[in-house]
């Protein structure tokens, strides 16, 4: 059993309807799919790889060694302790947003060119994916594009929109500390490339861990907790978690589109989803409180989040 991979060029063509169908039965079944010819120019990716796995080791790498993950390990390590570190990951990272670029924790040459042209990349890619989903919800065109940039004046498009530069180091003890740990992702659309090479995320299915297997240049998409409010619980925002590794300096380069933070998410009044089982079955919220609910309960189960929001 693998993560289902869509050549995302037969959108276009004579094998439209095939390959919305294998869109919408990988967002009903895995809540995670691969897509490859998925238009971003492998150079562009090329570089953003190898600026990034750059920027790590030369202004990263060092600073990791004293991190609080290293430092707890080997407080376990010398208490002679096997119990499993619950409260921490095994990662480096940092986000990229909009409007900061004068802040980007990186000064490696060319990395900010190279990442604000990507992210342009990724952001047309998020908005074809979710005019995809759109569709295969039957919600008109541009619905959750639209429900995420509500609340905001003048039509600007303010939703919100992070790129996580990721990696996770080698560890001596991957049987005492996660990667990261296991969660679904609380926003919207999840664009993930990640390492050609280093595996280790996985996706929880049907009870199952299952390892989204390294394709080179492919982006991963998983949709988040918002998705599964706009289905009506149709998409379910899936589990997944990043085991840790004796070897290898696993790369990942995650973006979110979300919601604004002041966008009203709740089920929509007319989508196919709420046609079959006709009662709503989320609240209607602000996302900016779904957001203050996650913060403190991400690594745990999802539904009490949904309860403990505060609804409109
Ligand atoms: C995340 C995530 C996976 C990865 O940041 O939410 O799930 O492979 N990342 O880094
Ligand atoms: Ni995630």
């Amino acid at each position: 059993m693998a993560v289902p991979v869509i050549d995302f060029s037969k959108i276009n063509g004579d094998e439209r309807e095939k390959t919305l169908s294998e869109i919408a039965k990988a967002c009903e079944e895995w809540g995670f799919f691969q897509l490859v010819n998925h238009g971003i120019p492998l150079e562009l990716l090329e570089k953003v790889k190898n600026l990034s796995s750059e920027c790590y080791k030369t202004e990263r790498a060092e600073a990791f060694k004293t991190s609080t993950p290293v430092k707890l390990l080997n407080d376990l390590l010398q208490k002679n302790s096997t119990e499993k570190l619950e409260n921490v990951d095994w990662e480096d990272n940092f986000t990229l947003l909009d409007h900061s670029e004068n802040e980007w924790p990186c000064n490696t040459s060319n990395f900010k060119e190279t990442m604000v042209e990507y992210r342009g990349e990724v952001r047309k890619l998020a908005s074809k994916m979710m005019e995809v989903i759109d569709e295969n919800l039957g919600l008109p065109k541009g619905y959750i594009k639209k429900a995420f940039n509500e609340g905001m004046e003048d039509g600007e498009e303010t939703a919100f929109f992070g790129t996580k530069v990721s990696h996770y180091p080698p560890c001596p003890h991957p049987e005492l500390v996660n990667g990261l740990r296991a969660h679904t992702d609380a926003g919207g659309v999840v664009l993930l490339f990640q390492d050609d090479e280093y595996d280790g995320l996985q996706v929880l299915k049907d009870g199952e861990w299952i390892d989204v297997q390294p394709l080179p240049n492919a982006i991963v998409i998983n949709t988040g907790d918002q998705i599964e409010v706009l289905s009506n619980g149709r998409y379910k925002s899936a589990w997944h978690r990043v085991l840790a590794r004796e070897n290898g300096n696993r790369r990942s380069i995650a973006s979110f589109y979300n919601p604004s933070y002041k966008a009203a998410i709740g089920p929509p009044e007319m989508t196919a989803a709420a046609e079959e089982g006709s009662e709503k079955k989320y609240p209607k919220y602000v996302f900016g409180d779904y957001m203050d609910v996650y913060a403190n309960q991400k690594f745990m189960p999802k539904e009490p989040r949904f309860l403990a929001v505060k609804t409109l």
